[in-house]
């Protein structure tokens, strides 16, 4: 057999024991939870997985499978349809985007599998319950807050860069929404550069920065629709030895990463997104015990700046 041929029989043999894996019941489990999650390089996504991990492995009678969609759509579809011909008792999803999950969950629920969709929506309301912030109103936060910064209601002055997340999914959707609220009811407050998709990447926003900063002689402000993607921007404007002119909001307040940068100095502020991980296995079980659930659970968020953040990060220790 030639290195490429073993590869492959190898690689066939992996995915068999994967599937097959997944296909049975661990010992003592009474139901088998299938959850399609978007990526697992981004650390909100490895919180959101670790605490869902913590929370299943505190119930012996579930099983939990985790399936990676490598950020790609086409693998997240093809995760799900995996899970349903598996009959797994329940499935979750946390989309990359909305349109292009939606057929899946739509087949998923139509096969009988009851199905959570979590921080991302989808376009359809065929799923048994929605978990996640409101990003709405996450955006309408931010927005008010960047009013402030440059002025206050009716008298803010400033010229803002914002960098969207992934355009085709909700929370980018939202969170431009509700800023956009706030923003464009002020006259004196100009987007420099608005529908630029760095798809929540720090990398990518950092390049968008760059070129912004290129552009524009004055920037005032910078919203990213996460921390990394305002951190990013913060990198580039410093390399550009602009830093100082600039305030960066971002979303997510991790401890170790949005809210560090806070207690750093980089970004300003930024809105806590809590991972639904936890919450989620809570949901699963009452819904497979037949227990009332609701169709939409949200999660809080809060601002956590230079006023908050050492209560922040002490209540997160
Ligand atoms: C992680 C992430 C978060 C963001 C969320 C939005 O993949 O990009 O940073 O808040 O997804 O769905």
């Amino acid at each position: 057999m030639d290195r490429r041929s073993f590869a492959l029989a190898f690689g066939a043999g992996l995915a068999g024991l994967t599937l097959s894996g997944c296909g049975r019941k661990s010992d003592g489990a009474r139901w088998r939870l299938g959850f399609s999650q978007v990526t697992t390089t981004e650390p909100w996504r490895v919180l959101f997985n670790r605490e869902m991990r913590e929370a299943a492995a505190k119930h012996p009678e579930l099983q939990l499978v985790i399936a990676d969609g490598q950020d790609r759509t086409e693998k997240q579809v093809s995760d799900i349809e995996a899970f349903v011909r598996q009959r797994v008792d329940l499935i979750l999803v946390s989309p990359k985007e909305s349109a292009g999950l939606t057929g899946a969950v739509d087949a998923a629920a139509a096969a009988g599998i009851p199905v959570i969709v979590l921080d991302r929506g989808v376009d359809t309301d065929a799923y048994r319950q929605f978990i996640g912030s409101d990003n709405l109103k996450i955006g309408r936060m931010a927005g008010a807050y960047a009013v402030d910064l440059l002025g206050g209601k009716g008298r803010a002055q400033g010229r803002i860069v914002e960098i969207w997340g992934g355009m085709a999914s909700t929370p980018a959707q939202e969170r431009h929404k509700g800023f956009a609220e706030a923003i464009d009811a002020e006259p004196g407050v100009t987007r420099v550069v608005d529908r630029q998709d760095a798809d929540w990447k720090q990398d990518r926003a950092y390049n968008i920065m760059a070129s912004a900063l290129k552009a524009h002689p004055r920037i005032d402000l910078v919203y990213g629709h996460n921390d990394p993607m305002a951190y990013g921007a913060y990198l580039a404007a410093k390399d550009a030895g602009r830093q100082d002119e600039i305030r960066f909001i971002g979303i997510d307040g991790l401890p170790d990463e949005g809210a560090k940068w806070v207690k750093d100095g980089a970004l300003t502020a930024t809105f806590v997104y809590e991972p639904p991980g936890a919450e989620a296995i809570e949901q699963s079980l009452r819904i497979l015990k037949g227990e009332p659930a609701p169709k939409r659970i949200e999660l809080g968020t809060e601002v956590v700046d230079a006023r908050t953040v050492d209560a922040f990060l002490a209540a997160r220790a």
